[in-house]
């Protein structure tokens, strides 16, 4: 098989992975999802956050509390799920909603906003239908279209990067879609080459301080993984691909100066399950297994093991002088939280302390042990400076929580050489997204802000506040409220204003 046969292959491969064998479900069953979640929202406003959302919109001024930096110019792109109802059907999983793209642009103090779905091939013919089209978690859409692709049901929900003049609004297991940044108008799927048309393209690229953007995408079928280097305009450098015998969901990874890192948490695919998703099943005896891929050739130069465990989201790796590698992670100890999520579109919540992440710092010495250290508290959606990419860093941001509480309600930093950590608590009347470092036209992590949104459910409105990176203690130097609440989202990148 030569080269474009196999790529081909690989895309048919991943289209099929996700496509349930059976029906499985009866419409019934996503109705009642649909009845659960409307029902409970009557009674738990702070479900508002998982609520199906349409509304596109503008708005000029926000109101400012606090006082933006004159020179903090620039905007926050953020993506997440937000259409995840149609004709009185609920999709089971977060995961599924289309994704919507969010804009807060910042210049001379004032704050605005603007909010647009990502016109994919499944947002657009379902727009035209008023219903899902395609039932590809089985939860038993009537009359369904078939998947011809996985590009037919990218929802482009995860993320969202600025490469070149364009912004990519990212999924796990298709193309990226491109987006002008001004208007947020979806300009089509993105193709590396056309040997790769299609090809899976995972929401967390992992950009150099170069402008060097790093990439892979699994095919579940198959368990093989495409690596991908990119320019900064996000032109194609060089690709590879290696077996890595895993099949199940794999969503971020790593690069350090000379290598990539391939963190295959502990899961395999129950086959019975119906949904990809739900097929998700995690082996307390399998390890985490750790690739480590040389950057020039994209081959594999040593393997390791860690104990079993799941990881959504990493933070940073880098290399010492003698070839130690660290890499920082938020661990879950099994794979409970899947369903937290899932519970959480029907409307049933449960406490932090059912199903959590902590910090961990991960260690491969050049001798080849390997050890953890798991830090204290909850912490999940880590961030660092952006500059410090692949480099030794010291403070991972994320965001935290109390095990008695459902939602995540703090900002945090932690300090991985010497575990202090410095915190806000918004309350418990705030949901808390992802927020990101923005640099400050220095390197070495001085001087940043801390960005990121909130939705405080009582005033049923979202918020963006701005933080000093280095006294998060402090509370936020400044906060943009928008008149009304937009769902919770997964992650973002912020845009400095040229
Ligand atoms: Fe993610």
């Amino acid at each position: 098989m030569n080269r474009r046969d196999f790529i081909a292959n690989m895309s048919l491969l991943t289209s099929l992975s996700l496509v349930p064998k059976m029906a499985w479900a009866l419409e019934s069953d996503s109705k009642t999802t649909y009845q659960q979640f409307k029902k409970a929202l009557s009674s738990q406003p702070q479900l508002i956050g998982y609520q199906n959302y349409t509304q596109e919109r503008v708005v000029d001024n926000l109101k400012v509390e606090g006082q933006f930096p004159q020179g903090f110019k620039g905007s926050l792109f953020r993506n997440g799920p937000a259409l995840f109802e149609r004709d009185e059907v609920r999709y089971e999983h977060l995961f599924e909603g289309d994704g919507m793209i969010h804009a807060f642009t910042f210049d001379q103090g004032k704050v605005s906003y603007k909010n647009k779905f990502v016109q994919t091939e499944k947002h657009r013919a379902e727009q035209l239908a008023q219903r899902f089209l395609y039932d590809f978690s089985g939860i038993g859409i009537k009359n369904p279209k078939p998947i011809s692709s996985a590009d037919t049901i990218n929802p482009a929900n995860t993320n969202i990067l600025p490469v070149g003049d364009e912004l990519w609004a990212l999924w796990e297991a298709g193309s990226a879609h491109s987006l002008n940044p001004e208007t947020l108008e979806t300009k089509g799927t993105v193709t590396l080459d056309s040997d790769l048309k299609g090809m899976p393209f995972s929401a967390h690229p992992k950009v150099e301080a170069d402008g060097t953007i790093w990439n892979f995408g699994l095919d579940y079928s198959s368990g093989k993984l495409i690596m991908y280097r990119l320019k900064p305009s996000g032109q194609l450098h060089g690709f590879g691909v290696i077996d890595t015998g895993y099949h199940a969901m794999l969503h971020d990874f790593l690069v350090t100066e000379k290598h990539i890192l391939v963190i295959l948490p502990s899961l395999a695919i129950n086959q019975e399950a119906k949904s990809f998703m739900q097929q998700q099943t995690f082996m307390p005896e399998q390890p985490m297994r750790v690739l480590v891929i040389d950057k020039n050739d994209f081959k594999v130069k040593s393997s390791h093991e860690f104990p079993p465990c799941f990881i959504f989201h990493f933070g940073n790796a880098w290399e010492d002088a003698d070839g130690s590698i660290h890499f920082d992670g938020c661990r879950y100890p099994d794979l409970k939280i899947m369903k937290v999520i899932e519970q959480a579109m029907a409307g049933k919540t449960s406490n932090n302390e059912h199903s959590y992440s902590q910090s961990t710092l991960f260690t491969i010495r050049s001798n080849g042990q390997t050890s953890q250290q798991i830090y204290d508290g909850i912490s999940e959606f880590p961030r660092i400076s952006p500059s410090m990419t692949g480099l030794k860093n010291k403070k991972v941001f994320s965001i935290g929580g109390d095990k008695d509480q459902e939602w995540m309600q703090s900002v945090r930093s932690l300090n991985i050489d010497t575990g202090k950590v410095d915190s806000y608590d918004y309350g418990s009347d705030y949901l808390v997204e992802e927020h990101i470092v923005v640099e400050n036209g220095h390197r070495l992590e001085k001087n940043g802000y801390l960005l990121g949104t909130a939705l405080h459910w009582p005033s049923k409105k979202s918020c963006v506040s701005l933080f000093e990176a280095d006294n998060l203690s402090a509370g936020p130097i400044a906060k943009a409220w928008l008149p009304f609440h937009i769902p919770l989202g997964f992650h973002g990148n912020f845009s400095k204003a040229v």
